[in-house]
């Protein structure tokens, strides 16, 4: 039997050698197509290589694309487990023309595929083709030879393909299988269509049409091709199936199904079965891309494809949960092919069970209350919207769910009442809710979700992506259009929003009609506000938009982000576990963190945080996140972030590891915290972390400021031109800078006592250690000077010099300081009985405007105001030795 995985190959080997591109499946998050709630087909990433907006260097390309149709316009969900060919994950294998080959070529190349490598017998094989599409028609005749009754025209938008509201679209002839008589059934067009017995299993389509906006269509330059076949409808024809679940790859996963609720696989359980294998291929496939479980948006229908598995595993009578244990098994089937499964296995097993878990604490409940309320009821009467609500509401019942549980005995829900039950609680929340800040505090935000929708946040995994303008807000009022300053909400986006001391992104929004330059991104309530100026053109409501946030500014402040928690971890290493967390900025230029500690940290400690830190970064190990229930988290060790909110499910991140532990080796994580921001994915990215030192922040919190990458780079290289720049002016080389300037200062120090000293010397005379001329009044030796050059701190040295050298007397000292007056008094020991210094200080310095001074009786000291008078207080110094007894 030829496997699925065989098909896959055949087919995109068969186009690789006819000159195509075998390309990898693009996402199943659509990141260039805002109105995409999940890619559902194999064109959504070439999307716009048939519209010409962008060239890549193949112009033929094929993929088996991953996609999901659940939620959103294409929702198979209700069907799934109940039909042959509902799936909710699929794979598409495709062929694409972008501009080069068209029509002839791609009828040409599907006949041979399927008539020759695949082997279809031809006589069971019929086309259809729009009905004006003569040229295809003609094309199927000459080509494959096909009588006119097996080419049939159809008239309706069955045969018009389009992506989606907008975008590119065409004609298209489909290829179909007759699985013959013994199934009931009509061929195409015919009433009996929706029978089994006729298969679509590939359209071709022509693409050569754009579809705007405002309703209009118009021709593309290009004319392309756009194909799509289902692997598991043409796997289950190649295997001689008529069931899509009865091919190699879904049994396969029926029968891990089987295994772990240890059920028959064939028995009256088939049908939970296939839910489950359906399923487990869609939740896994999104967990991997990073979708998960949550209340909005594409998390939602996450949660409710999840839930509604779990609701079938339990009604096979798993006590436990299974969905986690099967993912082994789809890995085993698909991962060679999809190896983002295997990269991402331990992400969908934990989330698949943390999920199980929680449900399984209320789905017994649930189940019992949905019987109560069900046995009150007569017995064809729909389920009341209230109880529909309170099983969404207090157990976790996605609608989805009750409607399957209710299908399968045969009744319905009033979901105009759940849906009124669901506005009333809204309107509570909001009437509930605070936020902080005067943008926030606006109830704007709150209309603006629940007229569109919140925002879905994509700047995980990528820096770019459309998104679809869901309100335009000018001055607090929404508008249509705009071309100024305005605040954009978007239904995506890849722009971070500042929380968690993260500072929100900014970068470019460029619709048809405008662009616009986004400053900074903010969260108020559910939904993600950019703060833009028009700059070019103008913006409108509605408008799909390709967002770029600025590479190199988020680069920058991921490495912050990052190094903020190596810093956390080190500084707990360093100073002990105290060290908690009270604030933090990450920003492009720099980081900020703020801890308690009460006292200021020394060299050494900011040494060998800046050691341990560059340490972890030269590890370059991944930085791994993970999403958990907080109490998990908490029991691994992670630590919560300061002031953080945190719904039901917490991302971890967690770096490096503990020297001289093996790497990986789980207990021995360096940093682990709870963080909703965005990370570097290799420590190495982070380049360099260097602290500019700690400073306090309040009372015992201190703050660390830190540069990294190139930022801490240009601050060494700053600091070393400074050193030069000191090393050149003291010309020495800059590692003896700091012994040639404690010599210079040692040097200025004896230099500076020096000239002190020569000043003293030169005051009293010009260097000369000969006597002043003095006289003897009353037989004391009384020597008066007045010094020019001197200040009144000279003067007591001086006093004392004069002195000892005349042995005994009295001297005055004037010290002519700009035009003022420095006065000193000394007696020798001798004579202090006799006459005292202050006694002659007083009488002097009236003379010089002054007044007071003192000291004791063998120096005194004082001023005046004006030098002018030094011969008269000279004199009325004089005068108190003449009144001596
Ligand atoms: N895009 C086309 C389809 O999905 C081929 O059917």
């Amino acid at each position: 039997m030829t496997s699925l995985a065989d098909i896959r190959s055949t087919f995109l080997n068969y186009f690789g050698k006819q000159g195509h591109e075998i390309v990898a499946s693009g996402p199943l998050v659509p990141r260039n197509d805002p109105t995409l709630m999940f890619t559902n087909s194999g064109m959504v990433q070439f999307k716009n290589l048939f519209t010409g907006v962008e060239t890549r260097d193949y112009v033929r390309a094929t993929s088996s694309q991953k996609c999901v149709r659940a939620g959103g316009k294409h929702n198979d969900l209700d069907n799934v487990g109940y039909t042959a060919r509902h799936h909710t994950f699929f794979e598409m294998l495709g062929n694409f023309s972008f501009g080069d080959y068209f029509k002839a070529e791609a009828i040409a190349f599907a006949w041979e595929l399927l008539t020759k490598d695949f082997g279809i017998d031809k006589d069971r094989l019929l086309v259809t083709v729009y009905h004006t599409d003569d040229e295809a028609a003609s094309i199927w005749k000459k080509v494959a030879g096909l009588p006119d009754d097996r080419i049939i025209r159809i008239p309706t938008d069955d045969n018009f393909w389009r992506m989606g509201p907008t975008g590119p679209c065409g004609p298209c002839t489909e290829i179909f299988y007759d699985h013959g008589e013994h199934i009931w059934g009509g061929p195409p067009g015919s009433p009996e269509e929706d029978g089994d017995r006729f298969i679509e299993i590939w359209n071709i389509v022509f693409m050569q049409n754009e579809q705007f906006e405002d309703g209009t269509m118009k021709p593309l330059e290009m004319q392309s091709i756009d194909t799509g076949m289902g692997l598991e409808r043409i796997g289950a024809l190649l295997q001689g199936k008529h069931d899509n679940y009865d091919t190699d790859l879904m049994r396969a996963l029926i029968e891990a199904s089987a295994d772990v609720t240890s059920s028959n696989p064939d028995g009256p359980g088939n049908t939970h079965h296939r839910v489950i294998a359906d399923h487990l291929r869609s939740t896994s496939f999104l967990i991997a891309e990073g979708v998960l479980p949550s209340n909005e948006g594409r998390g939602y229908v996450l949660r409710r494809i999840m839930r509604r598995a779990m609701r079938h595993a339990h009604l096979l009578g798993s006590k436990d949960p299974v969905m986690h244990r099967l993912v082994p098994a789809l890995v085993q089937q698909m991962g060679a092919a999809y190896p983002e499964l295997g990269r991402g296995q331990r992400l969908i097993e934990d989330t698949l069970l943390n999920e199980e878990l929680r449900f399984k604490q209320t789905l017994d409940r649930g189940l019992k209350l949905l019987d109560e309320e069900l046995a009150g009821l007569p017995a064809d009467a729909a389920l009341p919207g209230k109880a529909a609500f309170k099983l969404y509401d207090t157990f976790g019942f996605p609608l989805d769910l009750t409607q399957d549980a209710l299908r399968e005995k045969g009744r319905s829900v009033d979901t105009a009442g759940f849906d009124t039950a669901m506005a009333a609680q809204k309107a509570k929340a909001r009437a509930a809710w605070s936020g902080t800040g005067e943008a926030a505090d606006s109830a704007i935000w709150f209309d603006i979700a629940d007229a569109s929708g919140t925002t879905d946040f994509l700047g995980y995994d990528t820096l770019s992506a459309e998104g679809q303008i869901t309100a335009l807000v000018v001055d607090g009022q929404t508008t249509d259009h705009t071309d100024g300053t305005v605040q954009i909400v978007l239904n995506q986006t890849p722009f971070y929003a500042e929380a968690g001391g993260q500072v929100g992104d900014a970068g470019t929004l460029r619709t048809e009609t405008g662009k616009a330059e986004i400053t900074d991104t903010k969260k108020f309530g559910e939904v993600y506000v950019h703060f833009a100026k028009v700059t070019e053109g103008h913006l409108h409501k509605g408008q799909g938009a390709e967002l770029a946030v600025d590479p190199q500014r988020r680069a920058k402040i991921q490495a912050n982000h990052s190094a903020t928690h190596l810093l956390n971890e080190a500084l707990r290493e360093v100073l002990g576990d105290h060290i908690a967390q009270r604030g933090s900025l990450n920003a492009p230029d720099r980081l900020r963190f703020d801890f308690s500690h009460n006292k200021p940290l020394n060299k050494a400690e900011l040494e060998q945080i800046e050691r341990d830190v560059n340490a972890v970064i030269r590890q370059n190990s991944p930085v791994d996140t993970r999403i958990m229930t907080p109490d998990d988290a908490r029991a691994m060790g992670a630590q919560a972030l300061f002031g953080e909110k945190y719904g039901e499910e917490v991302r971890v991140v967690s770096m490096g590891h503990q020297e001289g532990s093996g790497k990986g080796t789980g207990g021995n994580t360096y940093s682990l915290e709870l963080c909703g921001g965005t990370h570097v994915q290799q420590l190495g990215e982070i380049g360099a972390f260097v602290t500019l030192g700690d400073s306090a922040s309040s009372a015992g919190v201190r703050r660390i400021e830190a540069l990294t990458g190139q930022a801490a780079l240009d601050y060494l290289h700053q600091q070393d031109k400074r050193l030069g720049e000191v090393a050149a002016a003291l010309k020495a080389p800059a590692s003896e800078v700091a012994d040639r300037v404690k010599a210079l200062m040692d040097e200025r120090k004896a230099l500076s006592n020096e000239v002190a000293q020569l000043r003293r010397e030169l005051a009293i005379g010009g260097g000369a250690k000969e006597a002043v001329p003095s006289e003897v009044i009353n037989g004391v030796a009384f020597q008066a000077q007045v010094l020019k050059g001197v200040t009144g701190k000279d003067l007591p040295a001086l006093i004392d010099e004069m002195k000892t050298s005349m042995k005994s007397g009295v001297v005055l000292l004037i010290a002519d300081t700009g035009g003022k007056a420095a006065v000193a008094v000394g007696v020798t020991a001798d004579l202090t009985d006799r006459v005292s210094a202050v006694d002659i200080l007083r009488a002097a310095t009236p003379e010089l405007g002054g007044k007071g001074g003192g000291g004791r009786s063998d120096m005194a000291q004082g001023g005046g105001a004006s030098v002018g008078n030094a011969d008269a207080a000279i004199a009325a110094a004089k005068t108190v030795l003449e009144e001596l007894k």
